[in-house]
């Protein structure tokens, strides 16, 4: 017998830090440097709709099925369905999720790295008096370059590996709570700035008014995928969490909580974004170097710049951050609880792994540009794969394993805290994990991946 199955397992201590840390793991880089890019090059407010939609139909269901999972199971991604549904094959949902584990923080923590060195160029004010070609130069040759992004996708890592090593109530829980709400307080004074500009109503405009005729089934795919990623759904990240919450702990006021300011978090990025998009003259579709060749040029056209753009881009360092951690602790609990490895060594052999792999997708940028597999570089086939192809999958056997295998007795008993709490909407999220959110994900997969043409 081993030594966890004597110490209880490490918890949340209150509500406040079960929000902090979900929701700071919901709110990331895919609010802040993926959203604004991603529904500038799919149309703006056709796209948001879209995205709105899968969020309520598919997010939150599948958001209570992790979180319900989790915390009837007590055990991490994998372990959870080998408890739950003993001597059967839907581990292999959780083998699934630590696999998109590895392949999200090898390339989340490249483009965190990047944050780290806009931080830096922040300081030395080296965004000043450059023109958007000259920043669009800058960008480039800083991501092809090799020492100078590995070394802070490094630290970046390193950072990551500082807090998990900690555990959860004296390290994620312990930092979420202090990160999450001065992220809160920074994009509301980027919003704020954003939206005094001249000329903001454009970008708002731009960001709310729909064009359908933009929305391609690309975007339709890239919206779910979407959905997954800025939620962290579909690869075990909320199980695991989950598994930390308290049995006295409402599931579904977190649910909202968490959902509502991810949610909200990625519309005030887009209200940051746009209307200065606009008012400076710029291509809303400009891509992954949104914010980091568009935001400097515009930060260094307007009043107090250095002191928006410095904190821009700690805020996206905290989002990062506080996402990272939480994708390292899916593979972390793994390898603690199923393979009995100390917290410690865990959390080290885990971050080296996914940093190899993070150097590839780093140099993907620079010396391996040439090498493509699919077409892809190797940071967009990391991205891709586990976007919108592993999450959307993992999403879809989550809420079949709840509605078809845990079944409506056992997870009504998980949600309404066994039957204490009153659960009116339960019904209804049966339907949804039963038959809507199967055949949603279903269809928009097939679809999306082309291999259905309505
Ligand atoms: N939700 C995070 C973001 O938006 C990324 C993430 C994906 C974190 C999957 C955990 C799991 O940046």
């Amino acid at each position: 017998m081993s030594n966890s199955d004597f110490t209880p397992r490490d918890t949340f201590g209150s509500k406040f830090g079960i929000i902090a840390a979900a929701a700071g793991s919901a709110v990331g880089l895919g609010n802040i440097w993926k959203f604004p890019y991603v529904a500038g090059q799919n149309g703006g407010g056709a796209f948001l709709i879209v995205y709105l939609l899968f969020i309520i139909a598919i997010g939150l269901p599948v958001m209570m099925s992790e979180f319900s999972i989790g915390r009837r199971a007590q055990r991490n991604a994998i372990g959870s369905f080998k408890k739950l549904a003993p001597g059967s094959p839907w581990y292999l949902v959780g083998v699934m999720g630590v696999a998109a584990a590895f392949l999200i923080l090898s390339f989340y923590s490249a483009v965190a790295g990047w944050t780290l060195e806009y931080i830096s160029k922040s300081v030395t004010n080296a965004f000043a008096g450059k023109n958007e070609s000259e920043l669009n130069l800058m960008f480039g040759n800083f991501i092809s370059g090799t020492w100078r992004p590995l070394f802070w996708q490094l630290l970046f890592m390193i950072f990551t590996v500082w807090i998990v090593m900690a555990g959860i109530k004296k390290g994620i829980e312990k930092y979420t709570k202090v990160l999450m709400p001065l992220l809160v307080v920074i994009i509301i004074i980027l919003c704020i700035r954003s939206l005094t500009l001249p000329g903001a109503g454009e970008g708002l405009a731009f960001l709310f008014r729909p064009d359908f005729s933009k929305l391609t089934t690309d975007a339709v795919l890239g919206a779910l995928g979407q959905a997954f990623f800025s939620l962290s759904l579909g690869m075990g990240t909320l199980i695991t969490y989950g598994s930390y919450i308290g049995k006295q702990y409402n599931l579904s006021g977190t649910v909202i909580q968490v959902s509502a300011t991810d949610t909200i978090i990625a519309i005030m990025a887009g209200i940051a974004i746009f209307p200065a998009v606009f008012a400076f003259g710029i291509d809303p579709a400009e891509g992954p170097g949104l914010v980091f060749i568009t935001l400097p040029n515009i930060f260094q056209q307007m009043p107090g710049g250095y002191f928006f753009a410095l904190v821009f881009f700690v805020l996206l360092a905290v989002a990062a951050l506080t996402s990272s951690i939480s994708v390292l602790e899916v593979v972390v609990a793994y390898f603690v609880e199923e393979l009995h490895i100390s917290r410690k060594r865990a959390t080290m052999i885990a971050a080296l792994m996914i940093s190899v792999l993070g150097v590839f997708c780093t140099l993907s940028f620079g010396v391996m540009s040439e090498v493509t597999i699919f077409g892809l570089g190797f940071f967009n086939l990391m991205d891709f794969t586990a976007s919108n192809l592993l999450l959307p999958l993992g999403g879809l056997f989550i809420v079949l394993f709840v509605g078809w295998v845990l079944g409506a007795e056992r997870s009504r008993n998980e949600i309404s805290n066994q039957g204490t709490l009153r659960v009116g909407y339960f019904p209804v999220f049966m339907f949804l994990v039963k038959f809507i959110a199967p055949f949603a994900i279903t269809l928009v997969f097939i679809y999306g991946l082309g291999l259905l043409r309505l």
